[in-house]
């Protein structure tokens, strides 16, 4: 398969993500593949539309809050691809990423994408900058350069479809259970959770 073109799309807040995926670019500068950035940061830049080809690649990386920021329906509605490959990833602060990935998907499938491959990656907490605090580090690099490029070898093959959906290895309650991963590494760390999940938790003692 031939791709003509690179778009870079990104939500980024506080520029961790946009790093991230100029990194990933970065690693696929043998290609010498034409490149366009889009930040979806302003209301504004969510007003226009963005169309994509089949024959266009294109990288999204948003940050989360346990799922898709917000303001996820106007990401996505802006966005109108015709069987464009698709490589998402999510940031987050080393809390928790809940079911933005699962959202993505979602999401980009419905917005015509052809989602080919989907990460996690942590970095630094935009709240709170002591929480991953130097995230991505050197070996988060080797992981994402690796990801990246093995995302685009398998898309040059032919293979669009992703391989396995995303998959956490929780349990049903899916966004409990990482809240408490996360606890159980940090337990000295601040953290505020969601109201309803604090409650929750409280309920089931896990905070004891
Ligand atoms: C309002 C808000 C809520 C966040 N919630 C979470 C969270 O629930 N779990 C987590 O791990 N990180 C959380 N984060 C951290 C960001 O997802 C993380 O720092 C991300 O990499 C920021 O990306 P950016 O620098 O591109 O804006 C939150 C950040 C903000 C601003």
């Amino acid at each position: 398969m031939e791709i003509k073109k690179l778009h870079l799309i990104y939500f980024s807040p506080s520029g961790s993500t946009e790093k991230i995926i100029k990194f990933m670019a970065d690693c696929l500068k043998d290609k010498n593949l034409p490149i366009e950035t889009h930040s979806l940061l302003t209301s504004e830049s969510r007003k226009k539309k963005y169309k994509f080809n089949a024959d266009e690649l294109v990288i999204m990386g948003s940050m989360t809050a346990g799922k898709l920021f917000t303001l996820s329906d106007e990401l996505f509605n802006c966005l109108e691809a015709d069987n464009t490959p698709f490589i998402g990833f999510v940031t987050y602060g080393n809390g928790y990423y809940g079911i933005a990935l699962n959202e993505m998907l979602e999401r980009a499938e419905k917005s015509g994408f052809k989602v080919s491959a989907l990460g996690a990656f942590i970095a630094r907490h935009s709240m709170k900058a002591s929480i991953a605090k130097g995230r991505p580090d050197p070996h988060d690099k080797e992981i994402m350069k690796d990801f990246i490029t093995k995302a685009y070898e398998k898309i040059m093959s032919g293979d669009l479809t992703l391989h396995k959906l995303p998959k956490t290895n929780w349990s049903s309650w899916e966004l409990g259970n990482q809240v408490i991963a996360y606890r159980e590494t940090h337990r000295n760390e601040p953290y505020s959770l969601p109201r309803d999940c604090n409650k929750r938790l409280q309920r089931e003692n896990h905070f004891r």
